[in-house]
């Protein structure tokens, strides 16, 4: 069977360099054109039938049951995305279907975007521009919107991998005591930036600001929790820019609520796109609608990778970006 042959979904529309891609490597590609409406779990089953390979995005639910939807010779999921939680991984290795995720090329814009969040929160942007849209400043005061400082203060974060160590450079300029938690030592974090390794309890107590860069994982749900949160300054700020499930949301806004912790600037939610009712009625908390990786050169780079990774399987290819090696025969 010749590429031309396959079939190919693509779930939502991705930029054009990678959408391009597939439609002139697949004559037979298919794709849900709608931007913003994400396929019902009905719809979604019955549009992959066939599929030799999917695209899909986070906000796809790909599990055994979308598997045996598509059929026996579904090769590939490629996930336009570096996290891959919303895919069944062990199901996919079963069935002998290989699935790549597209890291790497959103790890600057997703470091970027953390520190814009915890500078929104701490310096609280958003607030003041509610309060000034508001036609509430009336006059300059000593007192007005005060938040918190960086020179000089502790930089906690949990997960040190890419998109972690790239976050703990940036801090470079506010000359900050780095803190941090992984599996395995960073080493280039600590000889370039003096950053030392803690548990998570240490890290907590001491930082200033936190911020969570671990994917979402059994062992990662709800690693931040009303216990977790007590263990924080009352003065410190936390970020969360990885998955919405590593912190209990409800317990966070509660926290928020009793000023247990200063404030937190959010990008990924439990239950995404819902978000907690009670942080929408908070002026302590920075809310986004999960746009980290949101540049334009980035989505580009995710959208050609995970078209690249698609088209490399079907071609009888190892993708460059494979998540479950152990399929790989
Ligand atoms: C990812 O890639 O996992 C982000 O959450 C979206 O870019």
């Amino acid at each position: 069977m010749s590429l031309s042959d396959k079939k190919v979904y693509l779930t939502r529309p991705i930029p054009e360099a990678g959408q391009n891609m597939l439609q002139q490597a697949f004559p037979l590609f298919k794709y849900n054109p709608d931007d913003d409406y994400v396929l019902s779990r009905d719809e979604l089953l019955t549009a992959v039938k066939g599929m030799d390979g999917i695209v899909s995005l986070l906000t796809d639910k790909m599990d055994a049951e979308v598997m045996d939807a598509a059929g026996p010779q579904l090769k590939v999921i490629a996930n336009y995305a570096v996290g891959y939680d919303n895919i069944d991984t062990r199901a996919a290795t079963e069935r002998g279907i290989l699935v790549t995720n597209t890291p790497g090329v959103l790890t600057d814009a997703t470091a970027d975007f953390a520190w814009a969040l915890l500078m929104a929160t701490a310096r609280r942007i958003s607030e003041s521009e509610r309060f000034s849209r508001a036609l509430k400043y009336k006059a300059w005061g000593p007192k007005l919107l005060l938040g918190g400082d960086f020179v000089g203060r502790t930089l906690g974060i949990i997960g040190a991998g890419r998109i972690g160590a790239a976050f703990a450079k940036r801090s470079v300029g506010w000359n900050m005591r780095i803190l941090y938690t992984d599996e395995m030592v960073n080493q280039e974090l600590e000889n370039e930036l003096g950053a030392k390794k803690v548990d998570l309890d240490t890290l907590l107590a001491q930082s200033d600001y936190v911020s969570i860069h671990v994917p979402l994982l059994p062992s990662t749900h709800h690693l931040i929790n009303a216990e977790s949160l007590r263990k924080m300054k009352k003065t410190a700020y936390l970020v969360n820019t990885s998955r919405g499930p590593v912190v209990d949301e409800a317990a966070l806004a509660q926290a928020l609520k009793e000023k247990v912790i200063a404030g937190a600037g959010l990008d990924v939610y439990e239950k995404e796109p819902e978000i907690h009712a009670d942080l929408l009625d908070l002026e302590n908390v920075v809310i986004a609608p999960h746009i980290a990786s949101a540049t334009l050169d980035t989505r580009d780079k995710m959208a050609t990778m995970a078209a690249s990774n698609c088209i490399a399987v079907l071609s009888g290819k190892k993708p460059e970006n494979l998540v479950n090696a152990e399929a790989w025969k």
